[in-house]
């Protein structure tokens, strides 16, 4: 009896497995899973849900320097999402900016990068955004002030600083290669943080991925060059880094941390190393180093007392630091960048690294804006740059007390 009744539960289990997998539910479940994945390397959580708010509800207030956008809802609600978009009007986002209705969107939505994607990608993400919870949250995403919240004027913007296309595979590279670009370019749209920026906020694609400011935080060159750049990294310290957030010379902060955390640490094994393979090989000839400042400068000699109080117990005396605890100061690419907006902020602000799978609880760099003046910071700052084998410009204590401003409003 028992067996029998096992045996009627076992048929009516396969007569639902085979309903499944003719039914379009099945492969429309691939295509969703899919597309989940596809939305985790592009990142949309960043920009479109709230820290603890419902999945892509939108509201998260992007700073820039013309002024405020916010990040649209795109659940499938009729109301205020994307439930009325069609397939070739999401795609017209994703590969034009162009939102639905025929008007420009803004670059604060990273189309100049999300252009390269596949429409067969496109799609998968299409799908699986309409399978979303509809929530009704009614975002004004244009914040921004007069004129700037113009959108005609957009028009102009993209004649000057938009290349429309999907990606198109160099025949000469592997394809490892080929889709490690695809990701850095398209989806994963690096350069929207590590590509210096022009006058009108367009990327310098000259200049890819060789680092670039925003919201004050500086986003290093991560081109293989050897000295501003990752060049000295192997590729798995680029993939330890992506998916843990920490490798044997530094530990992610700020926006790239929290990269790490809705985005990188959940890429696919395969995608790591493309995307490492990929930067291992681009990057332009280093420039010829110039030479750090002597010992002997009286601002060293005040900085090099002020690391041995305040920071060497953690960064250690050489600057050599603690693999994946306390990020190592000599010879750090971010240490040598011209631009030291991340270090002046980081000695201010202090920082949390963002906590993955790998290392749940990050260690953390306390702030210093207390008890350190503009002319400190700026001489400790000094002397790590120009110690250990480091050779970057002098940092002035008003760049400093700028960053203080800008940090406290
Ligand atoms: C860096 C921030 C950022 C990221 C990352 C981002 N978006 Fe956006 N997105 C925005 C902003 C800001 C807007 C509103 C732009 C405007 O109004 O001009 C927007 C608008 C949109 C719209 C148009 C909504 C509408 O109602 O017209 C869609 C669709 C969209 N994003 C999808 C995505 C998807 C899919 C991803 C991930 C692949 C993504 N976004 C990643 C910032 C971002
Ligand atoms: C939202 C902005 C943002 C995006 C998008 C972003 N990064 Fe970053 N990234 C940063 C910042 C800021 C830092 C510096 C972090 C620090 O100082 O710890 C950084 C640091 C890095 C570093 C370490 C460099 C070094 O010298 O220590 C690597 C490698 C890196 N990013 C790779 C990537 C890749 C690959 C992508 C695209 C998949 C990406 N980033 C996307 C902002 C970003
Ligand atoms: C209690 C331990 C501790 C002390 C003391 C400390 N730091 Fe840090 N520091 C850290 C940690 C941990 C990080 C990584 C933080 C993160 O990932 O967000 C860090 C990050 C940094 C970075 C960014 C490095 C990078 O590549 O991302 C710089 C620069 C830095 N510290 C300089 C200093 C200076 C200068 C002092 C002294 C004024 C100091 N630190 C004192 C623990 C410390």
């Amino acid at each position: 009896m028992r067996n029998r009744f096992l045996i009627a539960v076992g048929a009516l289990t396969l007569v639902a497995y085979a309903a499944a997998a003719q039914s379009p539910r099945e492969d429309s479940f691939e295509q969703i899973d899919n597309g989940r994945y596809l939305a985790t390397l592009g990142d949309c959580t960043a920009c479109h849900t709230l820290p603890g708010g419902k999945p892509f509800a939108g509201g998260v207030v992007l700073k820039t320097p013309f002024g405020d956008l916010a990040g649209a809802n795109i659940t499938p609600d009729l109301e205020t999402g994307i439930g009325r978009m069609t397939l070739e009007e999401f795609q017209k986002v994703m590969s034009e900016g162009e939102g639905r209705g025929g008007y420009h969107l803004y670059g604060a939505m990273p189309f100049t990068a999300y252009t390269k994607v596949s429409k067969e990608d496109n799609a998968a993400i299409y799908a699986y955004l309409q399978s979303l919870e509809p929530v009704n949250n009614k975002v004004e995403t244009n914040l921004l002030p007069f004129p700037f919240s113009v959108r005609k004027s957009l028009s102009v913007w993209n004649a000057l600083n938009f290349d429309q296309g999907e990606y198109k595979p160099d025949a000469s590279k592997s394809a490892d290669w080929n889709r490690g670009a695809y990701i850095v370019q398209g989806l994963g749209h690096c350069g929207t943080c590590h590509t210096p920026k022009n006058i009108l906020g367009g990327d310098d694609n000259d200049k890819f991925l060789q680092g670039g400011v925003l919201d004050n935080w500086f986003a290093p060159d991560i081109t293989a060059d050897p000295r501003k750049g990752i060049g000295s990294w192997s590729e798995d310290d680029i993939i330890a880094y992506l998916k843990t957030g920490a490798n044997r010379f530094d530990v992610a902060s700020g926006p790239m941390a929290e990269q790490v955390e809705h985005s990188s640490q959940h890429w696919a094994d395969a995608d790591l190393k493309a995307v490492a393979t990929y930067l291992k090989d681009i990057g332009k000839p280093d420039a010829p180093a110039p030479d750090p400042l002597p010992a002997t400068d009286s601002r060293l000699v005040s900085g090099a007392a002020i690391y041995a109080d305040r920071c060497s117990a953690c960064h250690t005396p050489t600057g050599a630091g603690i693999p994946k605890l306390f990020p190592q100061l000599a010879k750090a690419p971010l240490v040598n960048s011209d631009d030291p907006t991340t270090l002046i902020r980081v000695v201010l602000a202090g920082s949390q690294s963002g906590a993955t799978h790998a290392a749940p609880t990050g260690p953390s760099m306390p702030s210093f804006a207390w008890n350190l003046s503009d002319q400190d910071v700026a001489n400790v700052v000094t002397f790590v740059r120009n110690s250990w084998g480091n050779a970057a410009t002098a940092v002035e204590p008003s760049q400093v007390g700028k960053l203080r401003e800008a940090l406290s409003e």
